[in-house]
């Protein structure tokens, strides 16, 4: 997935792609390629690294032609390789494809076409596409790419250039962005409005289930069945800037609204019709998996958060015992870790180099290692016996948000997984948990809508010097997750603790006026944050609680509520942490913070 550029009109395409594909750079890429339509040949060049590796294979065998596609690749299935770099071909070399997404159904797509005699030259899910339509093609471009949705699954935009009809490139979207530029004499598609804004301000967003005919002189949109659609062009008066950013102010405030796809991304293909979950690209045996007898679990700051959701999970779902540990500390005790026990590393860059030293400490105990990462080819990836990706997009925004999101979704898949293997769940139980899982886009995307409480909250809690975040079981590693957002983006001092810590010391603090944050969602230990919100109360606090919607008593205990879909209590955190970004977020805004590069931060911490 990434950025994707389509191009036909009367214009030289290649330097019309690469501006293109330019553009979108902001957005993060591993590789990039493009694909030129000249009369009759269909030339692709491709490489792993920056667009400047690309242009240095462009300037030395320069493509020509006025229809062509153009791609930035990050990583989901198969590593930043030239390979793996789209655009991908057919066994004939006659069509080739770009794509964004996820293609659920590929490992079947993939058998069924090499045993029907197709050659795949990549480790990627978007090839088998390239090979659909192919086996498609003597219905003409659009048909065939009409034929060849019906037969995926999942999450995708996709741009094709077949020889056969060299004025022609056809594009369909389910659930990945895709628009179309209208041009004067030429017209463009592309994932993202910066790419089309240098050629024109004429932009028609493609929706679900269409598909799109583009030619120099005229667009055709129709449905996946085959209805004609009238397009509705927006005239865009974005500078590049916002345009960049989705028509949002910052990055971090755009990831923070694509967490219900990021999430959704993060679900698919992992889970069949049955609901058995099969995390293939594991690599781990479930013999292996049958035997661990201890779970350690090592990540920093946001990842660590994610790490102490996962192990109310894990040990609750499995019975097995589960140690988390901050890795700059782990790596520099004595742990005791054996072949049986799993080391789970988490980090969304993959590159955290204290993350890595602990997981290369855990692999010389002999413990396999798991990375949980947002990162294709990272380091930690590539030297851990087993990976998970969280299949999140690429994050800017230098504070994490919707990789926490899929970091704590896909510690979830792999808790149930280890249930499913080791037996622990009755399969009914882990239905009833992916369930519950699916429907987590939904009721993140509710909570999103409390934006307009949390600027209210952050106008008024500005100038405040210290806040305190409390919470109780998954509650508490969720009051951290605030905490964190807070301190880093909004320079506010703040401090989290287990709500039933604070008569031990922190309750010292309070003072009349003093903003506590309380995760008081529906759990088993609701009663007793309750008790411990009174404590604060009955010392002055201003309490601004998240809890559960048609939860009537809580507005008796605190002065500001933020209400939440309800949800399982090991699943709450994805849900809870979204006011609590939001509230980070207001409050970095009111303080006229960057909330995209805070001081003294990075977004990938290479030292120790
Ligand atoms: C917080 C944040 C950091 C990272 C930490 C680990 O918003 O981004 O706390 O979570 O530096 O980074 P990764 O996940 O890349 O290992």
């Amino acid at each position: 997935m990434c950025g994707i550029v389509g191009y036909v009109g009367a214009g030289d395409a290649l330097p019309i792609l690469l501006d293109g594909l330019a553009s979108l750079g902001y957005r993060g890429y591993d590789s990039a390629g493009v694909g030129v339509i000249d009369g009759g040949s269909l030339e692709v060049v491709k490489r792993a690294g920056k667009l400047d590796r690309l242009q240095e294979a462009l300037d030395a065998s320069p493509l020509r032609g006025s229809a062509g596609i153009g791609h930035t690749r990050w990583a989901t299935h198969g590593e930043p390789t030239d390979a793996n770099a789209h655009p991908h071909l057919d066994c004939s070399g006659r069509v080739a494809i770009i794509h964004n997404g996820i293609i659920e159904n590929f490992p079947e797509l993939r058998a069924r076409l090499v045993k029907e005699g197709h050659t795949f030259r990549s480790d990627t899910d978007t090839e088998c596409i390239a090979h659909l339509v192919e086996s498609h093609r003597t219905d003409g471009l659009a048909a065939a790419v009409r034929s060849t949705v019906r037969e995926l699954e999942g999450a995708y935009a996709i741009v094709v250039a077949s020889l056969d009809e060299p004025d022609l490139i056809v594009g369909a979207k389910v659930a990945s962005p895709l628009v179309v530029g209208i041009g004067d004499g030429e017209n463009l598609l592309a994932s993202d409005i910066p790419a089309v804004l240098p050629r024109t301000r004429t932009v028609v967003p493609v929706e679900e289930g269409q598909i799109v005919e583009l030619r120099a002189e005229g667009v055709r949109i129709s449905t996946f069945d085959g209805i004609e659609v009238e397009p509705d062009p927006i005239k865009v008066d974005w500078d590049v800037e916002r345009a960049e950013k989705g028509g949002f102010d910052d990055f971090m405030q755009k990831e923070i609204h694509e967490q219900p796809t990021a999430i959704r991304d993060t679900l698919v293909g992992r889970v069949d019709p049955l609901d058995y979950i099969s995390l293939d690209e594991l690599r781990l045996s479930e013999t292996l998996l049958r035997d661990v007898d201890r779970v350690f679990i090592v990540a920093c700051g946001t990842a660590y958060h994610a790490g102490l959701v996962a192990k109310y999970a894990i040990e609750h779902w499995t019975r097995l015992p589960v140690e988390i540990e901050v890795a700059s500390e782990f790596r520099y005790r004595d742990p005791v870790l054996d072949a049986n026990s799993l080391t789970l590393a988490v980090s969304q860059s993959g590159e955290t180099v204290d993350t890595l030293e602990a997981a290369r400490h855990a692999a010389r105990q002999r413990s396999p290692v798991l990375a949980i990462t947002n990162t294709v080819g990272s380091s930690i990836a590539r030297e851990a016996d087993g990976v998970l990706y969280t299949h999140a997009g690429p994050e800017i925004g230098v504070a994490a948000t919707k990789t926490f999101a899929t970091q704590m979704v896909a510690l979830h898949l792999t808790a149930l997984f280890l249930a499913q293997v080791r037996g622990t769940m009755f399969p009914e139980e882990v239905a009833e948990v992916l369930q519950r899982m699916r429907e987590l886009p939904e009721q993140v995307a509710r909570a999103l809508s409390l934006d307009e409480q949390l600027r209210a909250l952050a106008r008024r809690f500005a100038g405040a010097r210290d806040l305190l975040f409390i919470g109780r079981h998954t509650g508490y590693p969720a009051a951290l997750e605030g905490a964190l957002k807070l301190k880093e983006i909004s320079y506010v001092h703040a401090e989290a603790y287990p709500a039933g810590e604070l008569k031990h010391g922190p309750i010292a603090l309070i003072e009349p006026g003093t903003p506590v944050v309380a995760v008081a969602t529906e759990c088993h230990v609701y009663r007793k944050v309750l008790s411990n919100i009174q404590e604060v109360r009955a010392r002055g606090a201003e309490v601004v609680a998240v809890a559960t919607e048609g939860d009537e008593e809580i507005a008796s205990v605190a002065q500001h509520v933020l209400s939440v879909p309800r949800t399982p209590e090991l699943l709450a955190p994805v849900v809870v942490s979204v006011p609590l970004q939001l509230f980070a977020y207001a409050m970095a805004k009111e303080r006229g913070c960057d909330v995209d590069q805070p001081r003294n931060l990075a977004k990938s911490v290479t030292v120790e």
